[in-house]
């Protein structure tokens, strides 16, 4: 055993190594947060077609709903000033018409920026009096398709809305606007030895409004829980203007209906978010991320019962990744792979956060041992130092923008019984491969090939198909075929990413008659007149 645990410390000195000889690129990707630019530097250079264009047999524009007029225009210049509404301007509304993965694109030509609640009320009453369709917007960095329009709705971003409101160093609740980016909201809160309890890879980007309108997951909610637990209290404007204030910060209060949770995972198909409150977790004043290689998928839940057993209160995320979605990464990143000993078909990221740094070290290490005197881990490296612990992350985080890298990428997010989870990535490979879909004229497949990763730790396979380019011959392979098999194991057709445009016409496949007749009579009493974020969700 400890002859075991000294060849996994020289494994991570050989990981400082690699780390001294990169300095400059680790920490340019250290932590991956989309910006603006890196979004269009990732995505096919191709342009995006319009979505009403490619799914023209799925959607046509309601004509109930009313086209923008001179008129209209004038009303919204009496509520917030000319900078903040952007018309007709294809460049300056190019980034708010297409989503991160440039695969959607609405024709909005109308994008409003208010700064208060009160504007956003004003705003959303004349739209519900005067039947427009509006879509809420956060940071855009959604996955289904939600946060773009799909014909000419009017865009209500809230990235002006960004202002901490209060934060409460006792109790940890944290209140803020709807549009305080997630990464500025966690830089606050660790000035003041807390932490946001949700991370994810977009988090340079997105606001935590839009986290909350598509009850993110991300990296750590196997130790934070999610956000309908951690979120105390909400500040929506409803469609006809009224603004429900709930922005409380109590732990416990069982008095009737809990409102604020029919708006959390929402999609913006109620209201708009303006104000979040939300309680924080004390800072972990000690962190350690592990990486692991191991052979197969079965090795990858024994690893995960095995850190469960042993690694008990410490453990705050375990991530699992395939070979070929660490390839694309290497390839993206232009670095080798931190585990150099060769490939493995499954890598594991285990982070442990704690209070004590010589508990949690000595733990991890005898964990670790374990699993390599028992036969479960081929390889495997410790970061000793922050800036190892952010690169070990980027090998993770940075997978959706490298899954991104050839043109596109179709993404499922799944709950699978963990048992069954990779076989849906296999049985997909399988199925791309029969349909053997036709060459490009250059003699190029379409398909590069379906990859998966995700978060073991809450049972949510992430399975990207990684193309050169989006077209319907491969989506008609893969719909709704994916579907289909989640929901012969049981599943999820959407783990943590929301329904949006993608999937909206599947949500049969997770949810019952009765359960989809509930969901469309609260979305008629809230949004009777169907302005909010229409042809999407359900
Ligand atoms: P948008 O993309 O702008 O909007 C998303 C949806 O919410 C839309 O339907 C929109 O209409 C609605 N909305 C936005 N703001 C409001 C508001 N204030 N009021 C009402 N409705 C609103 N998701 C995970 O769950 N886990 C991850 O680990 C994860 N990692 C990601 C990594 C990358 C690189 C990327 C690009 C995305 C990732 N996502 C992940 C997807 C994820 O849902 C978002 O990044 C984030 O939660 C969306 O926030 P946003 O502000 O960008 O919202
Ligand atoms: C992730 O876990 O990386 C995100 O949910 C984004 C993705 O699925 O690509
Ligand atoms: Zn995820």
């Amino acid at each position: 055993m400890y002859k075991r645990l000294r060849a996994l410390r020289q494994a991570s000195n050989s990981l400082k190594a690699n780390i001294g000889l990169h300095t400059n690129v680790a920490t340019q990707f250290a932590r991956v947060n989309p910006t603006v630019s890196q979004i269009s530097k990732y995505s096919t250079a191709k342009s995006v077609p319009y979505t009403a264009d490619t799914y023209a047999s799925k959607v046509s524009r309601d004509p109930k709903y009313k086209q923008i007029e001179n008129k209209d225009l004038e009303y919204f210049s009496s509520v917030i000033p000319e900078q903040s509404i952007i018309f007709n301007n294809e460049n300056d509304l190019l980034f708010y018409n297409e989503d991160w993965m440039r695969k959607y694109k609405g024709q909005s030509k109308l994008v409003l920026k208010p700064k208060t609640t009160e504007q956003v009320s004003q705003i959303l009453k004349y739209c519900n009096d005067n039947n427009l369709a509006v879509v809420p917007q956060g940071g855009n960095t959604g996955l289904v398709g939600g946060s773009i329009p799909i014909f000419d709705e009017i865009i209500i971003s809230l990235s002006s809305m960004n202002s901490i409101r209060s934060f409460d160093p006792v109790s940890g609740i944290l209140k803020c606007d709807a549009g305080v980016i997630l990464e500025n909201a966690d830089q606050y809160l660790r000035d003041e030895g807390y932490i946001f309890p949700l991370d994810l890879g977009a988090k340079g980007s997105c606001q935590i409004g839009g986290n909350v309108a598509c009850n993110a997951g991300g990296l750590r909610l196997l130790r934070y829980g999610s956000l309908h637990g951690s979120v105390l209290g909400l500040e929506v404007v409803l469609p006809d203007g009224q603004i429900y204030n709930s922005m409380h910060s109590l732990r416990k209060d069982n008095t009737g209906y809990d409102l604020k949770q029919l708006f959390i995972g929402s999609e913006g198909t109620l209201g708009i978010i303006t104000g979040v409150s939300i309680l924080c977790p004390s800072r972990p004043q000690a962190s350690n991320v592990a990486f692991l290689a191991v052979k197969d998928y079965e090795t990858v839940q024994k690893v995960f019962v095995e850190s469960r057993k042993e690694l008990s209160e410490i453990l705050s995320a375990f991530e699992f990744m395939d070979l070929k979605s660490q390839q694309l990464t290497a390839k993206h990143l232009g670095l080798e792979h931190p585990i150099e000993s060769g490939e493995y078909p499954f890598y594991i990221l285990i982070e442990t956060s704690g209070s004590n740094k010589d508990h949690d070290d000595e733990k991890l290490e005898t964990f670790l041992g374990n699993a390599m005197e028992n036969g479960l881990v081929e390889d495997g490296i410790i970061a000793q130092d922050e800036s190892q612990i952010q690169s070990l992350w980027s090998w993770r985080e940075s997978i959706p923008e490298a899954s991104t890298m050839n043109g596109g990428v179709y993404k499922y997010d799944v709950s699978i019984p963990l048992k069954d989870l990779y076989g849906l990535v296999e049985d997909v490979n399988t199925k791309l491969a029969e349909a053997n879909i036709v060459d490009f004229e250059d003699g190029s497949k379409p398909v590069v090939s379906a990859i998966g990763y995700g978060h073991i730790g809450d049972g949510n396979l992430h399975l990207n198909v990684c193309v050169r380019e989006y077209s319907p011959e491969i989506e008609k392979v893969l719909e709704p075929f994916v579907y289909e098999w989640i929901s012969s194991k049981n599943g999820s057709i959407s783990a943590e990413h929301g329904l949006g445009f993608q999937k909206k016409n599947y949500i049969g496949y997770s949810k019952n008659d009765q359960e989809i007749q509930m969901m469309k009579q609260i979305k008629n009493h809230y949004d009777p007149n169907g302005i909010m974020n229409p042809y999407k969700y359900i």
